[in-house]
């Protein structure tokens, strides 16, 4: 077997991870739900769309950087949410802030972090943005809302396709729980820290049941607006509807997700819907998507097809897992090379160039 961190591309950190790690934290991060439909297909949708290359231009200088609700990031990908960094590396998200700060690029951080948002958003040395799971202890909520904005969290991302939480049925084989020493950091102070393995079923599953807030609508963001003064994204939107409903609900964008497969099994590939929420959102909003980006060329596809950026999920854990901190860098450094590759050989060096005549049309 290799060392671990010699990996050529991103595709090859997810079987040297497991190598490292703990069977259940492995199975944690790797797991879709159910059969692992939307999982595969996230990846399968990128590889049938065509990359309709121009030539003879000239990109001896090329530049990956952009902007992302108005800051600047080094290339168009963010670290997505993810829970329970410490699973990784002890360092946990302290290590994965502090890579996102050296390579340029935004870091959300999850609800449920085993690193309190204060201690992180000290390491941080870029924008930091606060991924939002509304519980029924709507007092818990409005708290946590507060200290993030005091904490200085540039935007709030509200995750709305977890009502409950998909089955992830290796989950509930290893009968998931934190282990000991961990527990969700940001809720210790309201009382809602602890996540333990159950009896039967997954921890997590029996976690989410019993405290996120199942009853939310649209009105939702109405009241987050009154709590905060932050833009607020609404991840999770695979339909146009949906999207539209966003905006119209002030939303100042949307991320396109199906939560990296692990929600409703069968739902769509998130770059196949991408198209229908851009033409939703008409320019009112900017447009992120998740799911599946491992390649350079993913990333384009997504900007041809109208997202702002992407973000990236289960690398960033391998990446934590194989080498903390510089785990992650080399992950967004490896990341940024085929990105840079892509619009080189694409014949975009800017990602201004990248249009939708980039993409074939079906
Ligand atoms: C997630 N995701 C997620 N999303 C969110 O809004 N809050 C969260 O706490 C988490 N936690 C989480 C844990 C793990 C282990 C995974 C794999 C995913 C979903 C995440 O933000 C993102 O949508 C997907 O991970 C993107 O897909 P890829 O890049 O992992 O394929
Ligand atoms: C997950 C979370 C925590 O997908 O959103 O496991």
């Amino acid at each position: 077997m290799p060392p671990a961190m010699d990996f050529v591309n991103l595709l090859e950190l997810e079987a040297l991870a497991r190598a490292r790690l703990d069977g259940m934290a492995f199975d944690y991060y790797a797991s879709g739900a159910h059969d692992e439909v939307t999982l595969r297909e996230n990846r399968a949708a990128f590889s049938r769309i065509a990359l309709h290359y121009r030539v003879m231009v000239d990109v001896s200088r090329r530049d990956t950087a952009t902007t992302v609700l108005g800051a600047r990031v080094s290339m168009p990908v963010l670290l997505a949410p993810t829970a329970f960094h410490k699973m990784a590396h002890p360092d946990g998200e302290l290590a994965t802030v502090r890579a996102a700060g050296a390579e340029g690029t935004t870091m959300i951080l999850s609800s449920l972090s085993t690193t309190r948002v204060e201690d992180v958003a000290a390491a941080a040395t870029g924008p930091l943005w606060f991924q939002l799971y509304v519980y029924k202890d709507r007092g818990a909520t409005e708290a946590l809302v507060r200290r993030v904005e005091a904490a200085g969290c540039k935007a709030l991302v509200l995750t709305v396709d977890a009502p409950v939480f998909g089955r992830r049925e290796r989950d509930v084989r290893n009968r998931f729980g934190l282990p000991a020493g961990l527990r969700v950091e940001n809720l210790v102070a309201e009382g809602h820290g602890d996540l333990v393995a159950p009896q039967e079923g997954s921890g997590l599953s029996s976690y989410i049941a019993a405290k996120l807030d199942p009853s939310l609508t649209w009105d939702a963001l109405a009241w987050l607006a009154t709590l905060t003064k932050l833009p607020i994204l609404v991840k999770g939107i695979v339909r146009a509807d949906d999207a539209r409903k966003a905006v119209d609900s002030g939303a100042a964008g949307v991320v396109v997700s199906n939560h990296g497969g692990r929600q409703l099994d069968t739902a769509p590939a998130t770059i196949d819907v991408l198209s229908r929420v851009v033409d939703a959102v008409d320019g009112r909003g900017e447009i992120l998507l998740d799911g599946g980006v491992r390649r350079g060329t993913d990333v384009l596809k997504a900007l041809a097809l109208g997202a702002r950026a992407v973000l990236l999920g289960r690398p960033v854990l391998w990446g934590l897992a194989l080498g903390g901190e510089g785990g992650v860098r080399r992950v967004l450094a490896m990341l940024r090379a085929e990105i840079d590759e892509a619009m080189a050989l694409a014949g975009t060096p800017n990602v201004s160039d990248v249009g939708r005549d980039l993409v074939m049309p079906k």
